[in-house]
This record gives C-alpha cells, structure tokens and sequence, in this order.
C-alpha cells in the first residue's frame, strides 16, 4: 500500500530515466571538465573510471537495495532496517548533505537559464572570441543582483515540479530530452574534435601523466565519480524506493551508471580540444565550460540555433539533478515528519534559495564571500562544492558500503536487489567490492588527505 500512496515509476525505463536524469546534469559538463582540468588531466580521468567502477558501481547497487526494500526516504530507511540505532543520523547527513548541494549547484545552474537568454537574443552562438565570452561571463556571475535572481528562479522551478510528485513531475520531464541532450553533445563533440588543434585537447584528456597525481587529484577523482552518479547522500535510496517490484534493478542500475560516465567524457571531449583551440588555460576553474562553449558555436552552421538548443537541454539537465536532490529533503519530511508534499517544497526550497544567497554573491557579488572566504584560500561556493561535493559524499559512502557489507549483510541487499527474479551477474564480486574494497579505498583516500592536510 505503502508504495501505491508514495507513487511509483511506471516502470524500468521511467526509473532509469528519472535516475539517469539525476545522475546526468551539471556534474558531467560542468564539474567534470573543470575538476580535469584542474587536476592534470589524463591521470585525473584514470582515476575517475577507476571510481567509478571500483566504488560507484557497488555504492549505486548499495543504495538501490536499501531504496527498493525499505520503500523510505534516507532516515526512515536506516529506521527501518535498523531500529534504535545511530544509523539514520547517517540518513540525516544524507539529507542535509543533498540540501547543502543544492545551495549551490543552484547558483551554476542559474547562470545556464542567463546562457540560454543569451543564445535567444543573439549574444551567444555567433563567432566570439575566448576573451569577450571571458568578458560576458565575468559581468554576469559578478552582478548580485543577477545571480540571486537566477538562483531564486532556477529554485523556484525545481520546487513546482517537485511538488507534482515523482512520476508525474520528474519522469515526464527526462522522458524526451535526455536522448536530445546525448544527440546535441554527439554533435559538438564532432565538431570540436575537428578543430584546428583540437587533438591537443585529446591528448591532454586521455594521456596519462602519472608525476601530476597527489593526494588531492586522488580525493578529487573519488568526489567527482560520487558526485556525478549521484552517490553518497541517499538520492538513488530514494529514487530506489520509487522501484516497481517486478523490474530488474540491478541492469537498470548499472545502465545509469554507464550512461552518466559516457556523457561526462563526451562532454570533456566538447570542451579539452575546443579549449586548446581557442587558448584558454585547461585549470582556468569553475567557468571553464562557461567561457569555452560559446566559442565553438560559432565555428557551427546555423551556430545560434545550436547554441539554443544545447543551453535549454543543459538547463534541463540541470533541473532534473536539482529535483533529485530536493526530493532527497522533502521525501524526507513528507514520510518521516508527515509535512504534505507541496508545503514541504515550498519550505525547503525558500531556506535553500536563502542558503544558497552567499554562494550566488562568492563570484565578485560581495568580496566577503569571493576570492578568500575566511582564510580558505577559496571562495565559498568553491568551498562548499569541496565540503558536501567530495567529504561528505566519501563520508556518506563509506557508511554505505559498512552498513551494508557488515550490518544489513550482503545477502539481504542481494535478495532485494534480485526480488524480480533477475539475477546480479557476479554476486560474490558485489559482496567483496561493498564489504572490503570500497571501504578500504574510501578511507585511504580520507585518511590520507586529512593527514597531509593537502585541501586548505
Ligand atoms: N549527479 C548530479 C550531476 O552530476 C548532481 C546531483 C544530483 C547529485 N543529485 C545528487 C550529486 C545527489 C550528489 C548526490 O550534476
């Protein structure tokens, strides 16, 4: 019954799309690039995929098992498997942590909508040179006024659809643009690869060069392949609980995870030759995607409807991260403290856009928050991006993986994740993975950087 009154997918494709919608957003096109960039390169994208194998792939099966059995949100999943427990405070990190995302990704998620007025009005997707979309994007992320109002409406329309419930509100929004996203990025990957220089960029995405990886490229590859699956905060619980009894989960599970990680290279190979093609320096930061993109669509026939076209299916990408990591909040109020679904968006999303004011103010919006917040060295969207992006993610991770190696127990998260009758290819390969290996590269990695203190 339980289920029936929660809602449901209407099926394995519905879930793969609302979870591949998750997954899939500005983590692949934005992050990715810029955390590469940052971080030498080839050997960063190594290790991401390492991630992403060694660890993202259990963690996803984790969260999907605890998701489809319990039918909860994060907190009244643990509550349920385990009563009287500390185990849901792991939950309620998971939650506070998809509201902590939120603030920010929020910010980056309303500059899309001002690039795609942009595109409508002519200012992007003719030729332009690496300086005035330089330009462009300084005055837009450094004007308050602006970005607060973008941040508030980027918000605002993740709470509508939030609001409508999960099959009506989140799987109709992926159902058809999910495939024009991949067929745009095909096509800009295309172009840019055949750009004068282009291959550099190549070169600089896929060679290895192993002397660039210190403890901090390490965490940052572990971060990111979390972040863009969208693991460690119980989104896919969530989204898992949403899972119709008689579908294969396990298949749908990995697909996700292939797909995510396709779009995150097709995106760095958009972005690494176009940007040795125009000059701009590969660790240039968080604008990276910002100030590239716009000089390869002039480079385009018919560059402006492109640029329309690849910034509304951004935005859209976008949107359907932050419903997920909304969901994570207001699914937990909604089942655990009775709140009724709308009131729950609303409230949570009007804190969220009040949190989120420092981090659309951390550009050159107000120079408190810009440039050195507090003697970290960074500004505080960049901090937070570090702080519930990759620790809390890790963190969240690796009580996952204890939980469900060494409390629950593997057999029980392999008879919910088999409850269709669909078998896991490789059971005893899971139950390694999840007991020993994600753990143990999990907290190498923490340890590590805590002890070298390589991060501020
Ligand atoms: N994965 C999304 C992206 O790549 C962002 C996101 C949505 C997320 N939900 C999440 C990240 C939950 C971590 C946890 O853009």
């Amino acid at each position: 019954m339980a289920s029936a009154s929660r809602g449901q997918w209407s099926g394995k494709t519905g879930f793969i799309l609302a979870a591949a919608g998750s997954a899939i957003g500005l983590g692949n096109i934005w992050r990715f690039p810029y955390t590469a960039g940052e971080n030498g390169g080839g050997a960063f994208v190594l290790l991401y995929l390492g991630f992403v194998l060694v660890v993202g792939i259990p963690v996803v099966l984790a969260e999907l098992a605890i998701g489809r059995q319990t039918q909860k949100n994060p907190v009244g999943a643990f509550k349920a498997l385990v009563p009287n427990t500390l185990w849901p405070y792991i939950g309620g990190l998971g939650v506070l942590t998809g509201f902590g995302i939120l603030s920010f990704y929020a910010v980056l998620a309303g500059w899309t909508l001002s690039y795609l007025w942009g595109a409508i009005t002519g200012v992007y997707g003719g030729v332009m040179t690496a300086e005035a979309s330089n330009d462009l994007f300084t005055q837009l992320i450094g004007n308050p006024g602006l970005s607060i109002g973008l941040t508030g409406a980027f918000l605002l329309l993740t709470i509508v659809v939030v609001k409508g419930g999960v099959s009506k509100g989140i799987e109709r929004t992926t159902k058809v643009l999910m495939p024009l996203l991949l067929a745009i990025l095909v096509l800009l990957a295309i172009r840019s690869v055949t750009l004068p220089g282009g291959m550099e960029g190549l070169v600089y995405l896929f060679q290895p060069d192993f002397s660039k990886i210190t403890g901090s490229v390490v965490m940052s590859a572990l971060g990111q392949a979390l972040f863009s699956l969208s693991l460690g905060m119980g989104a896919m619980i969530t989204y898992g609980s949403y899972f119709p009894k008689e579908e294969n989960l396990p298949q749908a599970g990995i697909l996700v995870a292939m797909f995510d990680t396709m779009i995150a290279l097709l995106a760095g190979i958009i972005i690494f030759p176009a940007l040795f093609s125009v000059g701009v320096d590969p660790s240039a930061g968080p604008g990276l995607v910002f100030v590239v993109l716009p000089s390869i669509f002039g480079s385009l026939p018919a560059g402006q409807f492109f640029a329309i076209a690849f910034y509304s299916l951004l935005a859209i990408a976008a949107l359907t991260s932050t419903i997920s990591l909304l969901e994570v909040v207001v699914a937990y109020f909604v089942d655990e403290k009775d709140w009724n679904r709308s009131r729950a968006a609303w409230i949570i999303g009007g804190l969220c856009f009040l949190v989120a004011i420092p981090s659309a103010l951390s550009s050159g919006g107000a120079e408190m928050f810009s440039t050195n917040f507090m003697g970290t060295g960074m500004d505080f969207l960049s901090l937070n991006n570090i702080i519930w992006g990759n620790f809390s993610l890790s963190i969240g991770a690796l009580m996952l993986c204890l939980f469900v190696g060494w409390k629950w127990g593997i057999p029980a998260a392999l008879v919910s994740l088999e409850s269709s009758g669909h078998k896991l290819a490789g059971p005893s390969l899971l139950g390694v993975a999840i007991k020993f290996i994600c753990p143990l590269a999990v907290s190498i990695v923490l340890i590590y950087i805590i002890v070298t203190q390589q991060y501020f």
